[in-house]
């Protein structure tokens, strides 16, 4: 059977959605949520944290059983055996880490009673979250899904602009796909 010229819709979709919450998440995980004093006033930001981290949470499951589930596009090479692997190799890694994301979060929320006290009212936020071993899991893995996000988007932006392959249209709904 051809392979398709774009990947299924469904993954278009949680692709492009996911891509724009994650990086919101990280940035502003980063660099407003984590430099936030843990007071009464942080906690509707929790809230807002922890219900967007488990959306992606449950997106990224769905689209990885949508993946395992349609046709793909052929492989797209760069011209290098190696950067191909490379960016066979990021792609796992990033469902990995939006994964490890999600997991180590609700780590960090069931060892704080944190559900409680966002959702529960129950209780005062605890003096630092570094109290909790996932919350140094989940600080270095935002920082690693922060640099392969920064070689995901080099490396489509080589295909695109560089290769001049159209890559791009393989990760959208409609128009001219690549190899087309
Ligand atoms: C893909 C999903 C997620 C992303 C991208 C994300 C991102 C981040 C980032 C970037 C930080 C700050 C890290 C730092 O610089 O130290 C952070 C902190 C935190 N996140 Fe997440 N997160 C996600 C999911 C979750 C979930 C599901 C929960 C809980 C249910 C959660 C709870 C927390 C908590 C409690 C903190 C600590 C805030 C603090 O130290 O003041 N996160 N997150």
């Amino acid at each position: 059977m051809d392979k398709p010229k774009r990947y299924h819709p469904l993954l278009v979709g949680l692709h492009w959605l996911s891509a724009l919450l994650i990086i919101f998440m990280l940035l502003a995980g980063t660099f407003l949520l984590a430099n936030q004093p843990n007071a009464p006033a942080k906690i509707p930001v929790l809230a807002l944290h922890m219900i967007t981290g488990l959306l992606i949470l449950v997106m990224t499951i769905v689209r990885f059983i949508v993946r395992l589930a349609t046709p793909k596009p052929a492989p797209a090479s760069i011209g290098s055996a190696f950067l191909d692997r490379v960016g066979v190799v990021t792609h796992w890694l990033l469902y990995l880490g939006a994964l490890g994301m999600g997991i180590s979060g609700l780590g960090i929320a069931t060892q704080s009673n944190l559900f409680a006290i966002t959702f529960g009212g129950a209780g005062e936020l605890p003096r630092s979250f570094y109290l909790f071993p996932p919350r140094i899991g989940h600080e270095y893995l935002s920082i690693a899904m922060l640099a392969l996000i920064g070689l995901h988007i080099g490396a489509a932006l080589l295909h695109q602009f560089l290769r001049k392959d159209n890559l791009f249209a393989r990760m959208s709904f409609g128009g001219k796909a690549a190899g087309n």
